[in-house]
């Protein structure tokens, strides 16, 4: 089969789009024919070696997370699937494999796909998607009426965050640059600030939550803004950051925190049916081909993308 792996660490120039075997499910795996995957910053991470102390140096490393397709098989444990489904989900970014034709994975990081979209928007949604889902949910812990700002929120991770906070009943501040604010109110903003213009952390406001999905801003910048109670969740790890999750994690008061998107079922489950109600639609930037996987990071190394970039497999 076709798949997109690195044989060292570097510039978009070592991905290679090359044959290897197909893999074979075993136990818990299911192995789904990928009809679509996406990118995410992490995947361009872990190709640059950023993320070497995790990712390793055995190489070849298989790349990719999202996967959007049908099972072809599963291992003889695997109690949830079976051939003919349509599921979608996220591998371990970390030698994931889902830049390919064929990726097993756990069922347990699997659910059935939205039956209202097709597969490369599937494709678009389990990474980014469950990123903003559990900063929002289980970090923020978000109820209806609250205020949210979405740092970020023309980005994959922000473009759902905007969507799942206006499904759960919250105000929502969207902030990003100029030429993103129609596509920010489009997907639900009440308001959209533009972060080239104004700094949302010296204005009066308050939020409930201030989810900052590109990490540009600090929990002290933030703190400014949030609710005496309030909690800031960002994607990005910082020294800093860890330092303020530690001082704010024993008091009363505002919090800090970080979130590690898990690719668990049922949070699967959840999205598939927002995105079945209409709730929230996956925004898809960029489609390539597999094949052409150097171009479709590079892009989304320039951090520009305004929603998703998703890869499409042939076969
Ligand atoms: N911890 C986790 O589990 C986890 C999970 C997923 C992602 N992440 C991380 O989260 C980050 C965001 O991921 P993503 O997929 O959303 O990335 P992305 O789609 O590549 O983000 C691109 C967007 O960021 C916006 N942006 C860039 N600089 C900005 C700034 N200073 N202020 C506000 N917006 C800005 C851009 O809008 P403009 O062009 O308008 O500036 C663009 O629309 C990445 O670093 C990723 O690695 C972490």
């Amino acid at each position: 089969m076709k798949a997109v792996t690195i044989d060292r660490y570097g510039s978009p120039d070592v991905l290679q789009y090359r044959d290897i075997d197909t893999p074979v499910p075993q136990g818990d795996r299911v192995l789904v024919k990928v009809r679509a995957s996406s990118v995410n910053p992490v995947d361009w991470k872990i190709r640059r070696g950023d993320l070497a102390l995790l990712s390793g140096f055995d190489f070849p490393l298989r790349l990719g997370a999202d996967v959007a397709g049908i099972v072809e098989a599963v291992g003889d444990r695997v109690s949830q699937f079976q051939p003919g489904d349509e599921v979608f989900g996220f591998a371990n970014p970390i030698n994931g494999g889902a830049y390919a034709e064929f990726v097993t994975i756990p069922e347990s990081q699997l659910a059935l796909k939205p039956r209202n979209i097709g597969f490369e928007a599937a494709a678009a949604a389990p990474l980014a998607g469950l990123t903003a889902m559990q900063s929002l949910l289980d970090l923020g812990q978000l109820r209806p009426g609250f205020s949210v700002l979405v740092n970020g929120a023309s980005g994959g991770v922000g473009g759902f965050a905007v969507q799942i906070a206006k499904a759960f009943s919250a105000t929502v501040t969207g902030v990003c640059s100029g030429t993103n604010a129609d596509l920010v109110r489009m997907l639900g903003s009440d308001r959209v600030l533009d972060y080239t213009r104004e700094d949302f952390t010296r204005q009066s406001d308050r939020y409930d939550i201030v989810f900052d999905a590109v990490g540009k801003r600090s929990f002290s910048e933030c703190s400014r803004v949030l609710n005496p109670e309030g909690v800031y969740v960002s994607t990005l790890p910082s020294p800093e950051l860890f330092a303020a999750i530690a001082q704010t994690f024993f008091f009363p008061g505002q919090k800090a925190k970080i979130v590690l998107a898990q690719p668990k079922s049922r949070d699967l489950q959840a999205l598939a049916e927002l995105i079945e109600n209409d709730k929230v639609k996956p925004q898809i930037d960029r489609t390539y081909p597999l094949s052409n996987i150097i171009d479709a990071q590079s892009y989304s190394e320039t951090g520009r993308a305004t929603g998703k970039i998703v890869l499409t497999v042939d076969g």
